[in-house]
C-alpha cells in the first residue's frame, strides 16, 4: 500500500473514496460541515440532520458521486465525541475508512485528518490505522478469494504542515503498522505451521531486512545452562524448544543507562499438557505465542526506528503437549535461577517458561524487565477483552503504560501485587509451586514471576484475552490483533 501526504483542498482530489470524519454533535453550521454540505449539494447535511446517519464512533455513511467533489464516493465516518478524540481514535478512523473502501472495492482512498493534531503524529497514526484496516486474515482460503486490498492512501490535512514532518510520520507509521500486521500474521498461523523452530526462523528472517541481531539457544544449550523449566514445558512435544534472543546492534548508550529486556511468552500451542484443557476454544491456543510475537515485531520495528533506551528481546518458545515424556503434575524442576518449582498444573506453563527467560535476561545484563504474555484466563475474567492487565514494581513504567493508551489505543489496568498473595504459591515440598488457588489467578501468576526477577525493576503485562478478536471491528479484520506491539514500540520511541 502506498501512503502519501498532500496539503490541498479535498474537493478537487480525484480518488475512489474520500473519508471525512464527523464528530457527534458537531454543529451543522460549523464552517467545516457547511463546506462539506455545499460540496455535496446538501446531501451531507441532510443525512446528518434527518438522523439517517448518526456519527457515533466508527459508524459509516457512504455517499455516491458527491456533486461537487472529484472523489467518486464520500464516506462520512463517525469520529465519536470531539473532546474524546485522540490520536488513538484517529488511527481507528483511518482503519474504518480503509475497511469501507475494501467493502466497496475502492483502490484509492483519501482521508481528511481532522482533530488538529500535529503532522508527525497525525500522519503516523493514520498510516498505522490504514495498514491495520487493510489487513486480512483469510490466508489459507483457496476458494472465493478476491483481493480487495487498498493500493493507495492519501492523507490530507486542514493544518499548515511541513512536508518533512508528514513524510517522517508516514515512514514511522508504515514501520509500526507493518510490525503490528507481522505479529497478527504470526498469531493467525496455525500451530502445525508456526512451531517454535518456525518462530525462530521468522526471527532469523528479520536479520537481513532490519539489521536485528538474532541468536537462538537450542535444547542442548538449555541443558547445559540448566534451563529446566524451559525443558519441562517442551518435554511432551516432538518440537524442540527455542530461546530466541534479539539485539539491536550499535545501540548508543551511556555506561550507567539501564538495559531493558522485553520478554515474550512464545507457546506456539498450549493444549495444557497432561493437565489438558477442555476442547472448547482450544484452537485459540495457537495464539499463545502472542506475547512473543509482540516482542519480535516490536524489536524489528525498533531496529529500524532506533530506540531511545538500550533494549533487547527474549522469546522462550515451546509447544505444550501431553505425551509419554511429558511433565506431570507433582513433578519438581530446578529452574535456571536455582529455585525449585513444584508443578501442580502443566497448564500453567507460561510462567515456567518466563521464569527461566526472566532470570536469563538478568544474566545477560538486563536491569529493567518487561514481560508480555497470554498468561491467565483469570485476567480475562477480571478485565474482559477491553483492558490487558499490568502489574509490577516499576511504577514509572506502569504510569507511562496507563497514559500511553490515548496514543497507542492499547489499554492496561493495574492489578495489585501485595506480598499477601505470595502465600498461595507456597509449596510444601519445593521453593514454590506453579499455581495458587482459584482466586486472584492473574496476581498469583505475577507473584510467581516476581520470584525470578528478584529486585530488578519489572513490569508484567498479561495480554490473555487481547490476542484474538473473534468479532472483528469496523477498523480491523477478525483474528489475531497484534496487541502490545504499539505499546512496546511507544515505550522506546
Ligand atoms: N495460555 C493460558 C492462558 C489463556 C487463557 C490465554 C485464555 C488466553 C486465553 C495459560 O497457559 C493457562 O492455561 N493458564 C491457566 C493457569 C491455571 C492452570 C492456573 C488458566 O488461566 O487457566
Ligand atoms: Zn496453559
Ligand atoms: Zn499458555
Amino acid at each position: 500500500m502506498r501512503i502519501e501526504f498532500q496539503a490541498r483542498n479535498y474537493t478537487d482530489l480525484a480518488c475512489d473514496l474520500l473519508a471525512y470524519p464527523v464528530f457527534e454533535n458537531e454543529a451543522r453550521e460549523s464552517p467545516s460541515l457547511k463546506a462539506l454540505d455545499k460540496a455535496t449539494r446538501g446531501v451531507a447535511g441532510t443525512v446528518l440532520s434527518t438522523g439517517e446517519f448518526k456519527p457515533e464512533l466508527h459508524r459509516a455513511c457512504l455517499i455516491h458521486r458527491p456533486a461537487r467533489l472529484k472523489a467518486r464516493r464520500l464516506v462520512l465516518v463517525g469520529a465519536g465525541k470531539e473532546p474524546e478524540f485522540s490520536l488513538g481514535r484517529l488511527r481507528e478512523v483511518a482503519g474504518t475508512a480503509v475497511r469501507v473502501a475494501r467493502q466497496s472495492r475502492c483502490k484509492s482512498v483519501a482521508l481528511l485528518m481532522r482533530g488538529g493534531f500535529p503532522a508527525p503524529e497525525s500522519t503516523q497514526v493514520s498510516a498505522e490505522g490504514a495498514l491495520y484496516g487493510n489487513y486480512e486474515s483469510e490466508i489459507y482460503k483457496t476458494r472465493d478469494i478476491e483481493t480487495r486490498d487498498v493500493e493507495e492512501v492519501v492523507l490530507l490535512s486542514e493544518r499548515r504542515t511541513r512536508r518533512s514532518d508528514a513524510g517522517e510520520g508516514i515512514r514511522r507509521g508504515a514501520i509500526v503498522g507493518n510490525a503490528v500486521n507481522f505479529a497478527r500474521t504470526l498469531g493467525n498461523e496455525p500451530a502445525n505451521v508456526l512451531t517454535p523452530s518456525q518462530l525462530a526462523e521468522q526471527a532469523l528472517s528479520l536479520v537481513a531486512r532490519t539489521g536485528l541481531e538474532v541468536q537462538i539457544l537450542e535444547r542442548a544449550d538449555m541443558e547445559r545452562l540448566g534451563m529446566n523449566t524451559m525443558l519441562a514445558v517442551s518435554r511432551g512435544s516432538d518440537q524442540p524448544p527455542k530461546l530466541i534472543i534479539l539485539r539491536i546492534p550499535e545501540q548508543k548508550s551511556r555506561k550507567d543507562a539501564p538495559l531493558f529486556a522485553l520478554v515474550g511468552k512464545g507457546v506456539t500451542f498450549d493444549s495444557g499438557g497432561i493437565s489438558i484443557k477442555p476442547m472448547e476454544k482450544m484452537e485459540d491456543m495457537k495464539a499463545d505465542m502472542a506475547g512473543g510475537a509482540a516482542v519480535l515485531a516490536a524489536m524489528s520495528a525498533l531496529a529500524e526506528l532506533g530506540p531511545k533506551h538500550p533494549v533487547m528481546g527474549i522469546i522462550p518458545s515451546a509447544e505444550n503437549l501431553p505425551g509419554g515424556k511429558a511433565t506431570k503434575p507433582g513433578d519438581i524442576v530446578k529452574s535456571y535461577a536455582g529455585k525449585t518449582i513444584e508443578i501442580i498444573s502443566t497448564d500453567a506453563e507460561g510462567r515456567l517458561l518466563l521464569a527461566d527467560a526472566l532470570a536469563y535476561a538478568r544474566t545477560l545484563g538486563a536491569t529493567r524487565l518487561i514481560d508480555v504474555a497470554t498468561l491467565t484466563g483469570a485476567c480475562v475474567v477480571a478485565l474482559g477483552h477491553i483492558y490487558a492487565g499490568m502489574m509490577g514494581t516499576d511504577q514509572e513504567i506502569l504510569e507511562r503504560l496507563r497514559c500511553g493508551s490515548r496514543i497507542t489505543g492499547e489499554r492496561f489496568w493495574q492489578l495489585p501485587l501485595d506480598d499477601d498473595y505470595r502465600k498461595d504459591i507456597r509449596s510444601e515440598i519445593a521453593d514454590i509451586k506453579n499455581v495458587g488457588n482459584r482466586w486472584g489467578g492473574a496476581i498469583t501468576a505475577a507473584k510467581f514471576l516476581q520470584e525470578f526477577v528478584e529486585n530488578t525493576p519489572w513490569v508484567h503485562l498479561d495480554i490473555a484475552g487481547m490476542d484474538i478478536d473473534h468479532d472483528g471491528r469496523p477498523y480491523a479484520a477478525k483474528g489475531a490483533t497484534g496487541f502490545g506491539v504499539r505499546t512496546l514500540i511507544h515505550l522506546f520511541t
